[in-house]
């Protein structure tokens, strides 16, 4: 009796023991993926127009696959660039679609190339996640075995994405990589648009998929409320305060790609706040976003905004470990006043004041802040005069990025070697009792 007893005792030890070999990952290096933001990935093009365009002698009516951004050769022709690179969305069906005759894909989908530097071809001086990338190889990472870039189609909203497959292309990069890497999980480092991107795919995931895929989810410079900037690119174009490029120059782009409305400052944190105003009197909160779309003719985006917020607000709740890093104490445009009395189709010249306040530069602080939204798990580390791309270059966040990681590595190493342990001593307190079940087994079939 009391033997069978400790024999029941020990099979639920050895079961406690089991399950808890599930509970800790026993594994290595936590596998990384890379989601650049707005701008940031790399994509190529290739093109086949049937009906030539005026500029058709100049802008090559027909190519096969070729960097398209960022290229120099592709930048030096801008009314083909910008002609080619808009897309027409289709509200009857809503599908999204490439302009007619062109092809527009991320460029090295899991490799590294197309997320390290903008431009492919001269990565020191478009070098974005080149700090990050170099500083993880330091630390024994390789391209595609643990380290993998998820370029996407910057133009598109998250229904875009969706549509083209980014999201199913992130969740197959996501599973392959921790199937690669047996026993750890994957963490996700994705920068400002690509964090919006990056909740939508997770909110739909479910619990029980990250818990068994994702250890951590580092977002940096993420806009979780919009950004109020965003607003000038579509009013007026945004020249990212580069004074050689004209301010309307990408307005074409800025004021059709779905990915602008979505980008827009989200009703609920901006409330009455008067974001855009014109001479003759027209004022425009982040809720009047579609009328003012459409008082400057912009239909498409007015038909996108709606669709674009729903999809994204309110912020889901997040149950994976969050660390939000963002810039700070950096002058940050948040309210427009335009010269002009009403919006018409023509664009209005630059804003003729604005106001400004704390932020990143591009996103306002209290946008950068809303992280923690997501739950009482979220950490936030806030850079003070790091902008919103500059963080990625400054030598602190870098470092707390990467250390961020490790921590987590070593602290599988550290579980590893607990579970070890752990099976030694089972083993150890097993073996005689086998020995005696054997040796009982033995003697029952010979009685
Ligand atoms: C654009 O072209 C690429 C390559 O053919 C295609 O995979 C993608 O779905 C297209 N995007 C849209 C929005 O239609
Ligand atoms: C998805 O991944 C394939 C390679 O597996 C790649 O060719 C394709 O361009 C990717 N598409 C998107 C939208 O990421
Ligand atoms: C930066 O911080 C200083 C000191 O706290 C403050 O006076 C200044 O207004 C801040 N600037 C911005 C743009 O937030
Ligand atoms: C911009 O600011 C100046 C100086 O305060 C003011 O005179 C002007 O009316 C403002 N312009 C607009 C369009 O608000
Ligand atoms: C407004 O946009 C529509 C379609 O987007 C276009 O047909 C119309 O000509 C535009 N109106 C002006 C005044 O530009
Ligand atoms: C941020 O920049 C301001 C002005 O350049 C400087 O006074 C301040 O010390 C800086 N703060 C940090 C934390 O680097």
């Amino acid at each position: 009796m009391g033997s069978s007893r400790s024999t029941r005792h020990l099979a639920a030890v050895a079961i406690v023991l089991c399950s808890l070999q599930d509970l800790v990952t026993a594994g290595g290096r936590s596998p990384v993926i890379i989601i650049p933001g707005l701008a940031g990935s790399v994509l190529e093009e290739k093109v086949n127009q049937a009906n030539p365009r005026p500029w058709y002698w100049f802008c090559q009516g027909k190519h096969d696959w070729q960097v398209l951004w960022f290229s120099l050769q592709a930048a030096s022709r801008p009314p083909c660039l910008l002609d080619e690179m808009q897309i027409r969305f289709d509200g009857a069906t809503g599908r999204y679609h490439n302009q007619t005759g062109v092809e527009i894909r991320p460029y090295d989908w899991g490799g590294l190339t197309g997320v390290a530097a903008l431009d492919p071809d001269a990565p020191a001086y478009s070098g974005t996640y080149l700090e990050l990338i170099n500083g993880l190889k330091d630390e024994g990472y390789q391209e595609r075995k643990d380290l993998f870039g998820a370029p996407f189609d910057f133009r598109l909203n998250a229904e875009g994405l969706q549509q083209v497959g980014f999201f199913k292309n992130l969740t197959e990069l996501v599973e392959g990589a921790v199937a690669g890497n047996p026993g750890t999980k994957a963490t996700l480092i994705a920068h400002s648009m690509g964090a919006l991107a990056t909740t939508f795919w997770l909110a739909r995931k479910g619990d029980q998929w990250i818990d068994a895929h994702i250890a951590a989810f580092i977002s940096v410079s993420a806009p979780w409320q919009g950004s109020p900037t965003a607003l000038k690119g579509s009013i007026s174009g945004d020249n990212f305060d580069i004074s050689v490029i004209p301010h309307d120059l990408l307005r074409p782009l800025q004021s059709t790609a779905p990915s602008g409305p979505w980008l827009f400052p989200a009703a609920d944190l901006w409330g009455d706040k008067v974001l855009v105003e014109t001479r003759g009197g027209d004022k425009y909160r982040a809720a009047d976003a579609v009328k003012m779309l459409h008082d400057l003719n912009l239909t498409q985006q007015a038909e996108l905004y709606g669709r674009s917020h729903a999809a994204t607000y309110p912020l889901p709740k997040l149950r994976v470990p969050m660390y939000c890093l963002h810039g700070s104490n950096v002058s940050t445009d948040y309210a427009f006043q335009y010269d002009v009395d009403h919006f018409s189709a023509a664009p209005p010249p630059a804003p003729a004041n604005r106001t400004t306040g704390d932020g990143d530069g591009t996103v306002d602080i209290r946008s950068l802040m809303a992280c923690k939204e997501f739950g009482p798990q979220v950490k936030i580390f806030d850079f003070p005069n790091a902008s919103h791309l500059g963080i990625l270059q400054q030598k602190d966040a870098v470092k707390g990025i990467i250390d961020l990681i490790q921590t987590g590595n070593t602290r599988r190493h550290l579980y590893r070697r607990f579970w070890q342990s752990l099976q030694q001593i089972k083993n150890s307190l097993l073996q005689p009792w086998q020995q005696v079940l054997a040796s009982r087994r033995a003697g029952s079939k010979l009685s």
